[in-house]
């Protein structure tokens, strides 16, 4: 690609796009604060890979962080798209696909009796925390360190994912300049994988059932049931965080595969297959709490846009049980077999896996929160990432963010993917003065 008269390089690229878009990224999760260098500007994406604008191919383990799942381009997401705009991109009246969606949504969910569609996760999230407040009429919020539900004032508070790099934020203290006191002043954080107390004073407790802006960690036993447990015993909703788990790690998320039944559940990511798209549903009597049902106002221009459900309904037409079946197995052979590539190569790292979700954490044991997540090695991150994107395997550029293996991740992108891994860690354990892990003796 050139701007008309030389080829473009991100180097070139980045510099302009300093000059006129805040750090050079509209979303400062793309930023390569954490890892240094200089972010690549992708032009196009087929399937497991993206190009970037100086012609290098990279595996993706981005996808879009979770919104992909079929691979880029998938053909049927493409002409669904393309035939929702041929029909017009935006009416500002009802439609029936997004009749279609919600119904779909309810049949893989059946905790969401009713759904709204909105734009974004932050959106369902923020939507949510309301309806909550407004339905129990109560203001307390609890939520759980380095969990992140995007980016409304209430819920940024010890966030995880690139808010860890601004930030460090406790209940009641903003997670961001910007946010005012009095807005956090009723959001309580919480340990993740410890059930709090609660008392009348609490709305809801939202929480990420599998945490995947800290690395991966999984619930432990017992946790998820605990809160509904205790969110009954006060009268408070249990708001479970599907943005990336919807949808992703089984048919119906992880309220089915951890068998826990929320109030209200949020989503985004996968459910647009790709575009700007967020839900949130629940029980009806709480939903129809909104308006123009209730006295709760939500709303939104492009709410249920035409190609965004165009695209979620296709993106949603791929995911069977097959589909499933496929992720998982994915997700466990690559954790498996990177864990044990990247050991072999001298550094020390746990892959954790839930669903199809792969952890990366550099040091010697599983993280079940937030303290144990940021104990990391961030600085070997940083080498790791670089070294695997010499090698033409991009990851995301934050220590906090997980792997996405989807649909297009065939056995010869997996395999290329654990081959780079053992390069990249040999190398950079090289580099620190580390020793490539003996080999066990045989039979051993
Ligand atoms: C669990 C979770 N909730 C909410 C959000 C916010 O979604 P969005 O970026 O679409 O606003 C994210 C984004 O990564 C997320 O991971």
């Amino acid at each position: 690609m050139t701007d008309g008269r030389r080829p473009l390089t991100n180097e070139a690229l980045f510099a302009r796009a300093v000059d006129v878009i805040p750090g050079g990224v509209n979303s400062p999760v793309r930023a390569f604060g954490a890892v240094g260098g200089t972010p690549y500007f992708v032009a196009r994406a087929k399937g497991a890979h993206v190009w970037d604008v100086e012609g290098h191919r990279y595996i993706d383990m981005v996808q879009s962080y979770g919104a992909v799942i079929a691979g880029h381009a998938h053909p049927k997401i493409v002409e669904a798209v393309r035939q929702a705009a041929g029909d017009g991109t935006s009416y500002g009246a009802p439609t029936e696909r997004e009749v279609l969606l919600a119904e779909e949504i309810r049949a893989r969910v059946p905790s969401c009796e009713k759904v709204r569609m909105v734009s974004s996760g932050t959106e369902a999230t923020m939507s949510a925390l309301r309806l909550a407040r407004g339905f129990t009429g109560r203001d307390r919020v609890v939520k759980f360190a380095g969990n992140y539900h995007g980016h409304s004032d209430a819920l940024l508070a010890d966030s995880g994912s690139a808010v860890a790099h601004i930030a460090a934020g406790a209940a009641g203290v903003p997670g961001s300049a910007g946010v005012p006191k009095s807005a956090v002043a009723e959001t309580i954080v919480a340990p993740f994988n410890v059930v709090p107390v609660l008392d009348d004073r609490v709305a809801c407790v939202i929480v990420e059932p599998v945490a995947a802006n800290m690395g991966l960690v999984a619930p432990v036993e017992g946790f998820l049931a605990g809160l509904r447990r205790e969110c009954d015993r006060v009268g408070a909703l249990l708001v479970l965080d599907e943005v990336i788990t919807g949808f992703r790690i089984g048919r119906g998320g992880a309220q089915e595969r951890f068998g826990v039944r929320p109030d209200l559940t949020c989503f985004g990511k996968v459910v647009g297959g790709g575009l700007n798209v967020g839900a949130f549903g629940g029980r009806g009597e709480i939903m129809d709490r909104l308006a123009p049902a209730g006295p709760v106002y939500q709303a939104g221009t492009l709410s249920g846009n035409p190609l965004a459900t165009a695209a979620g309904l296709a993106a949603l037409s791929l995911l069977d049980d097959d589909a499933y079946v496929t992720l998982r197995d994915r997700a466990a052979w690559l954790a498996r077999h990177l864990q044990d590539a990247i050991n072999a190569g001298g550094l020390t790292v746990r892959c954790t896996v839930a669903g199809s979700l792969v952890g990366l954490y550099f040091g010697d044991r599983e993280p079940q929160d937030y303290d144990d997540a940021r104990r990391a090695e961030e600085s070997t991150y940083a080498a790791f990432f670089h070294a695997m994107l010499d090698r033409g395997v991009a990851l995301a550029p934050g220590p906090y963010e997980i792997l996405f293996p989807g649909l297009a991740h065939d056995d010869p992108v997996m395999s290329q993917i654990v081959d780079a891994a053992a390069d990249a860690a040999a190398t950079v354990a090289r580099a620190a003065g580390l020793a490539p892990a003996q080999p066990s003796p045989a039979g051993s």
